[in-house]
């Protein structure tokens, strides 16, 4: 049997079937299950973005009312969980926190049989968010956060929770919102295919989801928004973003929040983050300099490097006017991509096959073997 050589990162493999969303297939733009990402966006909250994603079809309203039931019950933290997150240091990442929340519930409740994949997840994308704010109030300041909030939605349950607040303006929830829905799912990215190759070994969910944290944290991938809001941060006027985009043109450095494996122009969920971040920046808690710079770095990078924005550029700006720490950035990614994740292990387990590719081999040809005590420096 002959194999292709694969281009370096996989690059234009392709490597399975999905029917859960489309990415740059030709003419069609971003569909989750079919639907365009900008009615789902404008049109949907990200609970029934859940629903579609880990069900198959959007809910009717019933089905919506049961879920949001499911998931005010499901934030609920389990008290061994707590007392772990109490011994957490302050100093850990919140990307940590989020890969050993995943890993702890696999421990307090396993997946014991099969089916279990939706409930799963409805308790992953119910419990990230109340778990990561317990950790972050009580080790920054003892406080032990009640995270029942009622039937609020992901968004506002986060938010109230974070600003410790019973109130927040419903333009910082719908960005938020619109963030979650954006986030949710994009086809075989890098945090997906390596959970599908977890659970593709007939692994425990847990540890598919475990891995795609791993892999998402990373700047190259889901932790380009933080990196993004890191340099973006201490640019507080248009020459001192040339200054910046001039010595990282220099120095032939990334410049994170742009580019794209698959879209090599326009990602379709760019100018949707935009519109939001453009949106609160004009309100009295915005951050008009913050859009204008990254407005400014935006239209360089296209005209003189022909390189557009992924959602990570605007998505830095509109979570920053939201009031999120920047640290937090990648953690709310994994709350809102838990959803695509979900629906790509209850595929592959559909129709399971043991993920296991080939090398092309460079390695030295066969060599004579030498016993340890004939070795030495030549002879090796
Ligand atoms: N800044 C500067 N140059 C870039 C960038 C960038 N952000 N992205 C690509 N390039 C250049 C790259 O250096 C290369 O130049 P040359 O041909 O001279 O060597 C050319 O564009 C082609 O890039 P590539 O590395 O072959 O493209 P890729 O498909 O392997 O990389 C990418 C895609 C996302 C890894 C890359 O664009 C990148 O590193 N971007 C910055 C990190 C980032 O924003 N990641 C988030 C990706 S989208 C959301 C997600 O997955 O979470």
């Amino acid at each position: 049997m002959s194999e292709k050589k694969a281009a370096g990162g996989l690059q234009g493999v392709v490597a399975g079937q999905s029917a859960i969303s489309t990415v740059g297939v030709g003419g069609i733009g971003l569909n989750y299950r079919g639907y365009d990402i900008n009615d789902l966006a404008y049109k949907c909250n990200f609970e029934e973005v859940t629903y579609l994603l880990l069900k198959g079809h959007l809910p009717n309203q019933q089905q919506l009312d049961e879920l949001r039931t499911l998931i005010s019950q499901k934030r609920q933290i389990p008290c061994k969980l707590k007392q772990i997150l109490e011994t957490l240091p302050k100093e850990s990442h919140p990307m940590d926190i989020m890969r050993t929340v995943a890993s702890l519930v696999g421990i307090l409740e396993p997946e014991t049989k099969p089916g279990q994949e939706y409930e799963i997840s409805i308790r992953l994308i119910s419990l990230f968010g109340p778990a990561l704010l317990y950790w972050y109030h009580y080790s920054n300041s003892g406080i032990k956060i009640n995270e029942n909030t009622g039937k609020d939605s992901i968004a506002e349950n986060f938010l109230k929770l974070y600003h410790l607040k019973s109130e927040i303006d419903p333009l910082v929830v719908k960005t938020f919102d619109v963030s979650l829905i954006l986030y949710a799912e994009h086809d075989f990215a890098a945090s997906t295919f390596a959970a599908r190759v977890t659970v593709s070994t007939l692994s425990d969910f847990y540890s598919g989801i475990t891995t795609a944290i791993g892999t998402l944290r990373g700047p190259l991938h889901g932790g380009a928004n933080e990196a993004a809001m890191q340099y973006l941060e201490p640019l507080r006027s248009i020459q001192q973003a040339d200054q910046f985009l001039n010595s990282r043109y220099q120095s032939k450095q990334l410049i994170m929040g742009f580019g794209h494996r698959v879209y090599k122009k326009e990602d379709p969920r760019s100018p949707i983050i935009k519109d939001f971040s453009l949106q609160l920046s004009k309100t009295a808690n915005g951050d008009p300099t913050l859009l204008a710079v990254s407005q400014h770095i935006e239209k360089r990078m296209i005209e003189e490097k022909k390189i557009y924005p992924n959602l990570d550029f605007y998505s830095a700006s509109a979570y920053k006017q939201c009031g999120v720490p920047t640290p937090m950035f990648t953690a709310i990614f994994v709350i809102s991509r838990m959803t695509g994740w979900g629906g790509h292990l209850i595929e592959q387990r559909s129709n399971n096959k043991l993920m296991r590719p080939v090398s092309d081999y460079t390695g030295p040809a066969k060599k004579q073997f030498v016993p340890i005590e004939m070795r030495n420096k030549a002879n090796l």
